[in-house]
């Protein structure tokens, strides 16, 4: 089987989407899965938010940021080049139902991953509202494809660059103060998923985020996506990655997300000195 990549595009800064020939994975996706891939055959294997599938087509469409070597390796390849495996859909879909209002909020490679739930949830009757949080401008994601889902997309920079100055949770103040949310769901960098789940819990609102531990076999056979959620240990590739954030215990979390930090580095600096010949 060849994964082969059919499109890619530039949307940021060190961050592409791309279109991955996986027809067999495409059968049984639903939104809030993921999927595992590995670049070249010795490689790491990283798993990946799925941001969209084309059954006809047999694509998987993914949304890269280079964060370290193997994202990075991948994010260097081009159309026509072939990723050495694609395993999934992994992980439990989201909790998709008919709550009334729902505000998703995507941070980096989040917005793609709530790309598909968005559809979902709207496809259900759902009043959907976006936010897409970023450090600046540049780094806003697939804004023009969310508005063409949700009710109403709205956007915040740290620098003020587009929409509101400030943070996902400075919107999400607004807009609670304005109607009623049911549902909310938060996939992007932890303490954003943090701040959100701190902001929603007095309010009672129902929270989701989406669990970036750090995986390995993507089957719970491993252990290395051990999370803690509600005083119980939870793996989040079998039982997640989505999970109620007001359960979850984000400080663990973080110190695991830590425990490579060594390795990362080092396997990063022999990446750029294989890219620059050294
Ligand atoms: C369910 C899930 C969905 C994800 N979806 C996306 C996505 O759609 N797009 C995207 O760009 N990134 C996504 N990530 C994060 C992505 O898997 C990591 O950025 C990638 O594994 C980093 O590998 P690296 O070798 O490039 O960097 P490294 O140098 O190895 O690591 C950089 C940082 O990434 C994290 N990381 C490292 N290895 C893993 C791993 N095996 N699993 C999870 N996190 C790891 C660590 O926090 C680390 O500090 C997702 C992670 C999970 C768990
Ligand atoms: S990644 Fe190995 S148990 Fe989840």
């Amino acid at each position: 089987m060849s994964y082969k990549i059919m499109e890619k595009v530039e949307l940021a800064p060190n961050t592409v989407m791309m279109q991955v020939h996986a027809p067999l994975a495409t059968r049984k996706m639903q939104p809030g899965q993921f999927i595992i891939v590995r670049v070249t055959p010795n490689g790491e294997r990283i798993p990946l938010s799925i941001s969209g599938w084309d059954m006809n087509k047999g694509t998987v469409r993914i949304i890269v940021q280079a964060v370290g070597r193997t994202s990075a390796e991948l994010i260097n390849l081009r159309v026509g080049d072939s990723l050495t495996d694609v395993v999934g859909p992994l992980g439990q879909p989201s909790h998709l139902d008919k709550y009334g209002t729902c505000v998703l909020i995507g941070g980096g490679y989040g917005t793609g991953a709530i790309i598909p739930i968005a559809k979902d949830l709207k496809a259900r009757g759902n009043k959907v509202i976006g936010i897409i949080g970023a450090r600046t401008k540049e780094l806003v994601l697939m804004e023009n494809e969310l508005r063409t889902i949700c009710d109403k997309v709205e956007v915040s920079t740290n620098d003020g660059s587009q929409g509101v100055k400030g943070l996902v949770t400075d919107v999400l103040t607004e807009i609670l103060k304005q109607e009623p949310v049911h549902m909310v769901t938060a996939i992007g960098p932890v303490p954003m998923m943090k701040a959100v789940s701190e902001m929603t819990r007095p309010l009672n609102i129902k929270t989701y985020v989406s669990l970036n531990a750090i995986m390995v076999d993507g089957t719970g056979m491993c252990g290395s996506c051990r999370v803690e959620v509600g005083g119980t240990t939870k793996f989040a590739c079998i039982d997640g990655p989505d999970f109620d954030g007001h359960q979850v215990n984000f400080g663990e979390l973080v110190n695991r997300q830590k425990m490579y930090i060594p390795y990362e580095k080092k396997a990063m600096e022999l990446h750029l000195c294989k890219e620059k010949n050294l």
